[in-house]
């Protein structure tokens, strides 16, 4: 795989500075943040986990998709945007990360507003026709293409599709020696070009685009 190229997305101390606006005191979320550093795992960090939060408050969301959830993490802080009886469908492949997303849930007393499936998740959205208020995008980048004409049929007018890694720690403004990169720059045109969507990438973290279905 060619190496990308890492540009800076948001300076450092800006970063720094954002998260000291708002530490987080709940331990879970703690403890799944020391566990991504210790895995170099990829989770959406803090930053974006707010975001998340807002958006489904935002929009009153009480059905949310995600394809690709890790150990839970972005669903966490999805469901605190949620009421009592909303409901959060996780995908993900790997058993290990769902066992330990299960975990996490019931340490944060939010297991019973999650159905996790472990799966390829382009397979496993086919089980759910919605409509979702907002569908998370973050599986492996070279399937975003493949997976968009499944997302718009699934989310309600008015809903949020919210997609991660939209920058690619800045490979994206290249022509792409890789598939992760084409996968990337061919679903922003989707996005762009789509007469249902209003898209907007925000430069935080890695870039995450959000989509307003018309
Ligand atoms: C970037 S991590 C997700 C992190 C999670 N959204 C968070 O921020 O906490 C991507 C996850 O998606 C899973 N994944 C990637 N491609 C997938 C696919 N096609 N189907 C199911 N899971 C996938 C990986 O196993 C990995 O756990």
């Amino acid at each position: 795989m060619t190496a990308r190229p890492s540009l800076e997305i948001v300076h450092p101390a800006i970063e720094e500075y954002l998260k000291g606006l708002a530490p987080d005191p709940d331990p879970v979320l703690k403890e799944m943040e020391v566990l991504a550093e210790s895995r170099s795992f990829p989770i959406v960090g803090p930053l974006v986990g707010r975001l998340l939060t807002l958006l489904a408050l935002a929009v009153g969301a009480r059905r949310i998709l995600e394809l690709g959830s890790g150990y839970g993490y972005s669903a966490y802080w999805f469901a605190r945007g949620l009421p009592p009886d909303g409901e959060i469908v996780c995908t993900e492949y790997s058993e290990e990360n769902a066992r330990r997303a299960r975990q996490f849930f019931a340490r944060g007393g939010i297991r019973q507003r999650i159905t996790f499936e472990v799966g390829e998740a382009l397979e496993l959205v086919e089980r759910h026709p919605g409509p979702f208020d907002i569908i998370f995008m973050d599986i492996d980048k070279e399937s975003y293409p493949e997976a968009f004409p499944k997302l718009l049929p699934r989310l309600r007018a008015g809903g949020l599709l919210i997609t991660d890694n939209m920058l690619w720690s800045g490979a994206v403004v290249r022509p792409a020696a890789d598939a992760a990169t084409r996968g990337i720059q061919a679903y922003t045109r989707l996005l762009y070009g789509s007469q249902e969507l209003s898209t907007v990438i925000l430069p935080l973290r890695d870039g995450v685009s959000v989509s307003l279905k018309r």
